[in-house]
């Protein structure tokens, strides 16, 4: 966190033209979160005193899937470029004897910690200033410390603004690509976009920019070399992690920043004991949880608030969504969990599929090709081939035999089916719900059962079997007399 007093201003009004999308920039997800949400997760990180994101383009859409309460929204209706936007929120600290962070919504793998860093770094510079003699004899005793930038050095840095260091190492200016110079372009230290202003500083040098470059905008970069022209000096902070400051221009860039946020989570929770078979093909999201000595194979996507527990083996091609997933549960291949509760020891799939508001209790066992929705399944209970269990309580120790089917839904209603202890299902039995088989009762294969079954009784509903002797010699006779 950042012990001064701070604002936070989060630039996001562009339109992302090169995302060729009717959809803003920020708003394109990455791990399936709003690209924006990183950057707004950051920067609270450091515990701002105001965050202001100034918003534009599609702007009501901006605001409502930000979901903040305490940011402040600015709205900036024509992008004149990055300096405009930020003249905008002036208002928001006028007369304010503190900082102003300013970072770009399209920077999404800065981490909260950088942040912080450039907090501490302006701080140490303010502390050496104050003993500095040389400018104390100039007479502007921590005067000319302006701010501090977060730059680095990238393999490709090609579209960022290059950063020129005077002889001190100080930032001379910073030149955008379109208005670099050959020697500039070869500069391969850029800009983040990332900055801590002295708020006074940068309202004068704000009302001072101008618009003639290449790209005729309004450059929040040029204040760095207005306020130079004042004594003010602004200091890059050269991080050496120069993922952190990846910006998403376009839908590639989309797609190699989310594989390195990938990396980084799998990177955490491998290192916390956890395997991964090929990590590459690992999708996982932010809020997932994993304990310790889980095994993940390859393919599996991780969705959401998705936690799992010590000694769980996820095979491969599966996807978990907001579920929690005990201790020592195995699921097989090619199974689908969503919004659902696994309890320890269970067993889900090859192919299995558990629907919303499920839950699997302790040592179960879910097999290939069944289907399970708002169902709550007890322990010690197998359905293991073909089965929907929809809109189910089951107790402990059921037997579902194969192609068991709850008739929940009679074409207006859902209705519910209760399933006692022990009782034992007979294969290709259709419960057509409401309805209750006792516990320890027993329903004949092939049976549709329309009322409850008592307890340890036995339903069967079936025709008697006829058999009809020599059948195969009756028939053969009776086609080849009539020669047809
Ligand atoms: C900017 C910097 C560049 C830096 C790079 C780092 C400037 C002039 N250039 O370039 O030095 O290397 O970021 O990523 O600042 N935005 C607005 N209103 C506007 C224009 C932009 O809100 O009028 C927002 C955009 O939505 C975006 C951010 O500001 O989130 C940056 O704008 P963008 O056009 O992407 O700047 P770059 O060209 O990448
Ligand atoms: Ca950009």
């Amino acid at each position: 966190m950042i012990d001064f007093p701070l604002v936070a201003v989060i630039l996001a009004a562009g339109k992302g033209t090169r995302f060729k999308s009717d959809k803003p920039k920020v708003l394109h997800t990455i791990l399936g979160k709003p690209m924006l949400w990183y950057v707004k997760y950051s920067v609270s990180w450091i515990k701002p005193d105001k965050t202001v994101i100034v918003v534009g383009h599609k702007k009501e859409d901006v605001i409502s899937s930000v979901n903040c309460n305490g940011c402040l929204f600015v709205h900036q209706d024509e992008q004149l470029g990055t300096g405009h936007a930020v003249s905008l929120v002036k208002e928001h600290f006028m007369d304010f004897d503190g900082y102003v962070l300013i970072i770009n919504g399209d920077t999404p793998l800065v981490r909260g910690e950088t942040l912080h860093n450039a907090g501490e770094y302006l701080k140490a510079l303010i502390r050496y200033e104050g003993v500095n003699l040389n400018t104390l004899r100039k007479g502007y005793r921590n005067r000319s410390i302006a701010g501090v930038a977060i730059t680095a050095r990238v393999p490709n840095p090609y579209g960022y603004g290059r950063v020129v260091r005077d002889e001190n190492g100080r930032i001379m200016k910073i030149v955008e690509e379109k208005d670099a110079d050959p020697q500039e372009k070869r500069i391969n230290e850029v800009n983040s976009g990332i900055y801590i202003f002295y708020a006074p500083y940068l309202i004068q040098a704000l009302d001072k920019l101008q618009n003639d470059n290449a790209q005729g905008e309004y450059y929040l970069t040029d204040v760095v070399r207005i306020m130079r022209e004042e004594g003010r000096y602004t200091y890059a902070l050269e991080i050496l992690d120069y993922t952190e400051i990846l910006n998403v221009n376009d839908r590639l860039q989309l797609a190699g920043v989310e594989n390195i946020l990938k990396q980084r989570f799998i990177t955490f929770w491998a290192l916390n004991g956890n395997t991964f078979h090929q990590p590459e093909s690992t999708w996982i999201e932010f809020d997932v949880d994993l304990s310790r000595d889980v095994e993940i194979f390859q393919n599996c996507m991780l969705v959401g608030k998705t936690q799992i527990y010590e000694g769980t083996v996820i095979e491969a091609n599966c996807v978990i969504k907001n579920s929690r997933i005990g201790k020592n549960v195995r699921v097989l291949a090619n199974s689908y969990i969503e919004d659902s509760v696994i309890e320890d020891g269970a067993v889900i799939g090859p192919f299995a599929r558990i629907r919303a508001n499920s839950v699997i209790g302790e040592s179960s066992q879910i097999g290939n090709f069944v289907e399970v929705k708002n169902s709550r399944i007890g322990k010690e209970t197998y359905a293991k081939h073909l089965s929907y269990l929809g809109d189910a309580q089951i107790g402990n120790k059921v037997n579902i035999g194969a192609g068991t089917i709850t008739c929940n839904f009679d074409g207006y209603r859902k209705h519910q089916t209760v399933i006692k202890d022990r009782a034992f299902i007979g294969s290709d039995t259709m419960l057509v719900a409401p309805i209750t088989v006792g516990e320890e009762a027993i329903t004949g294969s092939g049976s549709v059962i329309t009322k409850d079954v008592p307890d340890r009784a036995l339903a069967i509903e079936r025709n008697q079997q006829k058999i009809i002797e020599n059948y195969v010699e009756m028939r053969k006779k009776k086609y080849e007399k009539s020669g047809d």
